[in-house]
């Protein structure tokens, strides 16, 4: 069974560095911003983000593991006065153990942290180049808020 626990901050400059790279490249494919500064936007972003690192008010990291090993990463952050619904900034699960229904039991997790704290509403982004993890959130009953659409021009 997945449990979850706070992340370590050995085990948050680990990831936060390969996340990083990760949003950058995600931004790039989606076509957003110019590609040469898409790294340097994203460490704006973060820094803004997440200002005191893991201490950061309101954002809550957590690893999750099976029988004591870690298989994943989930980064939600508390609703604000901007945003009136939580957000998932990431959710990982490690490589080697995809397809085990552990990102389903890491976003069910999510969901019982934050009623457990009187959250009502949970958002995310995904991409289109992200089948799977959009079919694991529609198959938990998220919706479509939004869309953008692109198209190559040959
Ligand atoms: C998305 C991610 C978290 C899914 O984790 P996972 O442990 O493999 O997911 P699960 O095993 O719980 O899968 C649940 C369901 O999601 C869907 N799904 C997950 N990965 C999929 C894939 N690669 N292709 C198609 N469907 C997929 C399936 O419907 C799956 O159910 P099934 O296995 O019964 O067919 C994982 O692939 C990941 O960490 N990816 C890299 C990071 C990422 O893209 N995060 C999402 C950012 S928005």
């Amino acid at each position: 069974m997945l449990t979850i626990r706070p992340l370590s901050q050995a085990e948050y400059d680990a990831r936060i560095p390969a996340l990083k790279a990760e949003y950058a490249a995600d931004e790039v494919r989606a076509g957003r911003g110019a590609p040469q500064d898409a790294l340097a936007r994203v460490e704006q972003q973060f820094a803004a983000l997440l200002p005191d690192g893991l201490a950061t008010e309101g954002q809550l990291m957590f690893a999750g593991e099976v029988d004591g090993e870690v298989v994943g990463f989930l980064w939600i952050a508390l609703p604000t006065a901007d945003r009136p619904q939580a957000w998932i900034y990431e959710i990982q699960v490690d490589e080697a153990h995809r397809r085990r229904g552990h990102g389903r039991a890491l976003m069910l997790a999510a969901e019982d942290e934050l009623r457990a704290r009187g959250v009502t509403r949970l958002g995310l982004n995904v991409f289109g180049h992200n089948p799977g993890a959009r079919q694991l959130y529609e198959s938990l009953g998220f919706e479509t808020t939004s869309q953008q659409m692109s198209k190559a021009l040959e």
